[in-house]
């Protein structure tokens, strides 16, 4: 690659992460603290895991952001059957905890996301095969837009545990059509210096046929 096609291409994707974190709804959302956006693939190559977490707010602004972004995903249909709940309430994040005996850190958190996919198409009541794909989507890109915002965020897993599912849908009075699909804790990360993981391998890329 030329130098210059090098910089257009870092160009495209700080103009990708500026609008992921202003919101892609045509109402703006714009971002008004005046921070340099990371660029998009420097966001996606240090997102990681976040399981703890220090104890501090997270302002509203910046989750208002990570829904914007959750909203910004693909969607089969357009069917757009994502719902998302905010939990800051300490009893009930530490209920969120034990219903997932790897959720543990959902404790310690200053709030979790919780996303839910809407098993039926609202306009025409049939069953929408697609909901855990795009609100995997969604939760991918509040992954991101955490790691965007010096956020750290780890997606535990409601679906496809019979059993969770049903402790988080009692715990949060989620109608029975809505389906979590998981707890996604957020705050500020305990360790800022934790790097992801190397999951790049060549092997698994397969010319023309597998
Ligand atoms: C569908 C799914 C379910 C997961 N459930 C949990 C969970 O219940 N508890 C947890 O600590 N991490 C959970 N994770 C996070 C994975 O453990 C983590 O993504 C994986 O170890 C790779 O690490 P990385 O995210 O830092 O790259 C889940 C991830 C996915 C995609």
């Amino acid at each position: 690659m030329t130098k210059s096609a090098a910089m257009k291409s870092v160009n495209v994707a700080a103009v990708a992460a500026a609008a992921l974190l202003a919101g892609c709804s045509q109402d703006g959302g714009r971002q008004s603290d005046g921070e340099q956006p990371k660029d998009a693939l420097s966001v996606i190559a240090e997102r990681t895991s976040v399981r703890r977490y220090e104890n501090r707010e997270v302002p509203d602004e910046a989750v208002e952001k990570l829904l914007r972004a959750a909203m910004c995903a693909p969607t089969a249909v357009n069917l757009q059957p994502w719902e998302f709940i905010v939990v800051k309430d300490k009893t009930t994040l530490a209920q969120l905890a034990a219903a997932n005996r790897y959720g543990g850190m959902i404790a310690q958190a200053p709030l979790a996301i919780v996303v839910c996919g809407d098993t039926l198409q609202e306009a025409s009541g049939q069953p929408n095969k697609w909901w855990m794909l795009d609100c995997s989507a969604a939760t991918e890109n509040i992954l991101l837009a955490a790691t965007a915002q010096g956020l750290g965020a780890v997606w535990t897993a409601a679906y496809p545990h019979e059993d969770r599912i049903a402790a988080v849908r009692k715990i949060l009075s989620i109608p029975e059509r809505y389906v979590p699909l998981c707890v996604v804790p957020v705050g500020y990360p305990a360790d800022p210096t934790a790097r992801p993981k190397d999951k790049w391998r060549p092997s698994k890329i397969h010319k023309e046929r597998f």
